[in-house]
């Protein structure tokens, strides 16, 4: 591409601040505006200026099909093109841009009110044709049926695949044991990908016995190539059906960036039905955006004072409004008989109460961490508890592990609050 003809938002910033406009109640827009003639694509930005939207980035040229995968990777929720320069290289930029995504608004501005040429451009998958001069309120208008446009792409993409994220409150806590054995269950029923997003340390592959010729890191490498035919050369498959994406083997030097992410995920979920993540020890800007775009997030915790006071950052932290109701507690190593803990002071403290208890059983976890082999194909209260998990999730049955009552050994709930407070200070 040719970057000395791109001009990013930041320089757009800096240069004109009529460009940047006022929040949109909807949501603010992301813009690409095409056009080769800097007079016009200006009188253009004007009109879309002091409405609701933000000119991301602007192309001085017509960009190529081998350009637009790498532009597109930025998220633009509109591209305005200017015909007049060159009417046929912009045809071809709209069919191939609404080739590559049908999602996106795009909208054509010309002097000429041809009704061929707009004929041409709406079958070439344009949404808008802007008459010159292009007036504020024509653009606003056309800037809401975008946001529609937008918003209802947003809510067709999150009715494809489930996102069921894993996290942990500490390390070692049992993210890895639980996520990857949930998924092979999972896999019985269901179209099933397991992605280890822990960049430093990711074991996914190893604990499931699989060697994955690729890594989750040569999809950010390549978002402008990324689609589904391209992810599922990354991905390795496991015996049970599970494919898998997953880490690499040295520490990368960089963290993806949240478009990567988004995107990566994105492909995921419309190529499969349940996207099963292992979240790792990941950085909280990813923490951020994965709980965000998740369906459910299992926050892993074990029944110790240090472990509930650090699950209790991450609920405070992430899921203290709306996002509550994403949030499942997953007790780790769970044994009723020597807890010190009661369900009350784990509920107080995770302003919730856990939905599942995953029980301790070291022997069975070791030999399916050193054998890969998952703990599906052993007998174990370790196995159903996770099977029970994933059948949950997929809904095949509504369970829950039950309450349990707990001994005179129970630590009663002022002792953890006490516990809490200390923490704190
Ligand atoms: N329910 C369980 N009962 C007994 N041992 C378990 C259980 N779950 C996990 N383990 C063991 O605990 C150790 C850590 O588990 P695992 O690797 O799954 O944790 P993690 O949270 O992914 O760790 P990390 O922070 O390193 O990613 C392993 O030895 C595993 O076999
Ligand atoms: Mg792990």
């Amino acid at each position: 591409m040719k970057s000395a003809d791109r001009i990013d938002r930041d320089e757009v910033t800096m240069t004109t601040s009529t460009r940047e406009t006022d929040s949109f109640s909807m949501g603010t827009l992301s813009l690409l505006l095409i056009g080769p003639e800097e007079k016009r694509r200006t009188a253009v930005a004007r009109a879309f200026a002091g409405s609701q939207a933000t000119i991301s980035c602007e192309l001085s040229y017509y960009p190529s099909p081998d350009d637009l995968p790498g532009l597109l990777a930025a998220g633009y929720d509109a591209v305005i093109i200017d015909l007049d320069c060159n009417p046929e290289q912009a045809f071809e930029v709209i069919e191939n841009l609404c080739g590559h995504n049908s999602s996106i608004t795009v909208m054509v501005h010309s002097g000429k009110s041809d009704p061929t040429m707009l004929v041409h451009c709406m079958r070439a998958g344009a949404r808008e044709f802007l008459t010159e001069p292009v007036l504020p309120g024509a653009a606003s208008e056309a800037l809401i049926r975008a946001a529609v446009r937008r918003d209802e792409g947003r809510r067709q993409r999150t009715a494809a695949g489930k996102l069921l994220v894993f996290a942990g409150a500490k390390g070692g806590c049992g993210v890895t044991t639980i996520a990857s054995n949930f998924a092979v269950s999972l896999a019985a029923h269901e179209k099933v990908l397991l992605v280890d997003l822990d960049l430093m340390l990711g074991d996914v592959a190893l604990t499931l016995g699989i060697r994955p010729g690729f890594t989750v890191l040569d999809a950010f490498d390549n978002l402008n190539r990324l689609d589904s035919d391209f992810l599922m050369g990354l991905t390795a498959k496991h015996d049970s059906g599970l494919v898998v994406l997953g880490a690499p083997d040295q520490i990368p030097a960089l963290q993806p960036s949240g478009n990567g992410l988004d995107r990566l995920l994105r492909v995921a979920r419309e190529e499969f039905a349940y996207v099963v993540v292992d979240a790792g020890s990941c950085p909280i800007k990813t923490c951020e955006s994965l709980f965000e775009m998740a369906t459910t997030v299992y926050l892993v915790s074990q029944v110790s004072v240090a472990d509930l006071r650090s699950a209790n950052r991450f609920v405070m932290r992430f899921f203290n409004g709306p996002d509550r109701e994403k949030l499942n507690i997953v007790l780790n190593r769970y044994d009723s008989r020597n807890l010190d803990i009661d369900d009350e002071a784990v509920a107080k403290a995770l302003l919730q109460p856990a939905k599942w208890r995953v029980p301790s059983d070291f022997v069975a976890a070791q030999r399916a961490q050193n054998t890969g082999v998952p703990l599906s194909t052993q007998k174990s209260a370790l196995a159903r508890s996770i099977h029970d998990m994933a059948a949950a999730a997929s809904g095949r049955v509504a369970a829950c592990t039950k309450k349990k009552k707990f001994g005179l050994f129970g630590r009663s709930e002022p002792d953890v609050l006490a516990g809490l407070k200390q923490w704190k200070n």
